[in-house]
């Protein structure tokens, strides 16, 4: 079977935000295992504006273009306001089946490790059929960061990452033998 190709996505977009940061320590850790081909999608790169309000069709065909392409995801996801960013539910918004029969894992940073932000998103990608793995790397903006800025990583999430980027292989393979 040909290797998998995994994004990693950024989910914010804001001018100096650490996202970055963390999708370049979590496709580190991936490239090592040799084992697909991990690429960082960054959101902002594609300049979706506010779906809906103006025609977006050339950005939102090289959305859609770059998500077909992948078949499986990591979200790099960030606490705003007890939830995912704007940037991210926007750009979720502008595919459907590009994101359908496809798994993902979440690595996502807050003060309490974004989890909450992290929950919200699982309830998103029930409606778009993308199946959320169960381990779940939950970086702390006071442990794991220096003053909340410089991505320090404790050691100890790096069994959770490499337990995650397992179970997104194992599902991504499965679920790929259901799309056309
Ligand atoms: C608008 C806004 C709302 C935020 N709300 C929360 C929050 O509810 N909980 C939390 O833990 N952190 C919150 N934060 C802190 C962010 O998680 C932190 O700034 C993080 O670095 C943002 O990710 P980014 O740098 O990739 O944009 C908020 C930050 C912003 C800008």
């Amino acid at each position: 079977m040909a290797e998998l190709n995994i994004g990693i996505i950024l989910g914010s977009t804001r001018q100096g935000r650490v996202s970055p940061q963390v999708g370049e320590w979590v496709k580190s850790i991936a490239d090592k295992r040799n084992d697909a081909n991990y690429e960082i999608v960054d959101i902002a790169e594609y300049k979706l504006p506010l779906f809906g309000e103006v025609d977006a069709t050339q950005q939102a065909t090289a959305w859609n273009t770059k998500l077909a392409s992948l078949d499986g995801f990591v979200f790099i996801v960030q606490e705003y306001n007890h939830s995912i960013t704007a940037a991210l539910k926007n750009a979720l918004d502008y595919a459907r089946e590009a994101w359908n029969n496809k798994a993902a894992g979440i690595v996502s940073y807050g003060s309490v490790g974004g989890a909450r932000a992290a929950e919200h998103l699982r309830g998103i990608l029930g409606e778009l059929s993308v199946a959320d793995v169960r381990i779940h790397p939950a970086l702390s903006l006071f442990t794991d960061f220096e003053n909340g800025s410089v991505f320090k990583p404790a050691d100890l999430h790096l069994t959770n990452v490499n337990g995650m980027l397992d179970q997104v292989l194992a599902w991504s393979g499965a679920l790929k033998t259901l799309r056309p």
